[in-house]
């Protein structure tokens, strides 16, 4: 969390809004962190615990850890060269990267800081012509996976970023502009695509557009924004490959409920089929052990690799990343998991409120 405030203190007060905001009230985005007060650990005795395994597969791929940076969109807003030091920190880390439709650079310019190509998240556009271009753009880029955001569909009510945004006495035209074609002009992902008249949200949206999707690439499809067992049962049922239970870091609706509190439901209806990762609220190694003993396969954050990104570059992003491998093998080894397989639901309990 000593990170957030040496990121405020660089960034604009707009910017700084658009990273900090849930919507309505901030509830939700409260209840991320709330949500895993109501765990507790059941730590075992006498194992030994000299060494620890956070070794992570993910599709084939094994991961140093099962902590994921999850797709955060427009970078530049937080560092002059936006995702290419967090491609370099995850590449040095050797950390799974998802990112976003919204990247200020290309795939390929990633892919070049990664030494791989990175996961691809998409959003959903009302024009299936976008998201065929987009997909095959991925496809071209030889991104293992995609990654379909549903959760902001119905638009949303940023009311922090707005107090924010008042704060800023600099004229956005001057930098970034704030025209729709402005938005779009700054992401080389959309170079070649006619973008004229696109919402970024269509509530129109439906299970067919999941299912057109699957059949239109052979990548790997997650579905990001997952919160119940009824629509982790469509996913499943849809053909998809893997969900990520997220409610957009508190940022799509004010559901009020954490996400640590929906990843139980939604494990028991994906029953072993597909595996299930999650992000939201996660900042401390005891937050991520707890997900795994739930049944999550890895754990993605968003806002802290930001504030390390916004504070110090490449060098926050591995800080960020170290400190949160480091809390993590240290509760491994308090709880006598000293591998990823062995943290179960017998590592946790549930606290009555
Ligand atoms: C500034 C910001 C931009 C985001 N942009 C995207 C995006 O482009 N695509 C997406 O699927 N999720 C996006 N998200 C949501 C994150 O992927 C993730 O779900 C969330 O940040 C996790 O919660 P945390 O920030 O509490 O760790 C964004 C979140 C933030 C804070």
């Amino acid at each position: 969390m000593d990170f957030e405030p040496a990121a405020r203190q660089t960034l604009p007060p707009a910017h700084f809004g658009y990273l900090a905001t849930g919507v309505d009230d901030d509830l939700t985005l409260k209840a991320n962190r709330e949500g895993f007060n109501r765990i507790y650990l059941r730590p075992k005795r006498l194992v030994d615990a000299s060494r620890a395994d956070l070794r992570t597969e993910i599709f084939g791929t094994m991961w140093d850890t099962p902590i994921a940076l999850a797709p955060i969109g427009n970078q530049k807003c937080f560092h002059s060269e936006g995702e290419l030091p967090v491609a370099k920190a995850a590449r040095s880390k050797r950390t799974l990267l998802i990112l976003s439709t919204y990247t200020n650079y290309s795939l390929e310019d990633v892919a070049e800081s990664l030494g791989a190509p990175a996961w691809y998240q998409l959003y959903p556009s009302p024009r299936w012509e976008i998201t065929e271009k987009l997909v095959r753009k991925a496809e071209a880029a030889r991104c293992p996976v995609l990654v379909l955001t549903v959760d902001t569909q119905a638009g949303r009510n940023t009311e922090t970023l707005e107090r924010f945004r008042r704060l800023d006495t600099r004229e956005c035209v001057a930098c970034h502009g704030t025209r729709r074609e402005d938005f779009f002009r700054r992401k080389p992902l959309f170079a070649g695509i006619d973008v004229t008249g696109v919402a970024f949200s269509n509530p129109a949206l439906t299970w067919e557009h999941v299912r057109r999707l699957k059949k239109l690439t052979p990548m790997k499809l997650l579905i990001k924004g997952i919160e119940t067992r009824e629509d982790a049962r469509l996913c499943v049922e849809s053909g998809v490959d893997g969900i990520i239970v997220s409610n957009h870091g508190g940022r799509a609706e004010e559901s009020g409920r954490g996400t640590i509190e929906c990843l139980p439901e939604v494990v028991e209806a994906a029953g072993g089929r597909v595996p299930v990762l999650i992000d939201g609220g996660f900042r401390r190694g005891t937050d991520i052990f707890k997900a795994l003993a739930l049944g999550a396969r890895a754990v993605c954050i968003g806002r802290p690799y930001i504030w390390g990104l916004a504070a110090f570059g490449q060098a926050g992003v591995e800080r960020v990343l170290d400190l949160l491998r480091a809390e993590l093998e240290l509760v491994m080894k308090q709880c006598g998991t000293t591998s990823i397989a062995q943290i179960g639901r017998a590592s946790v309990g549930f606290r009555s409120l």
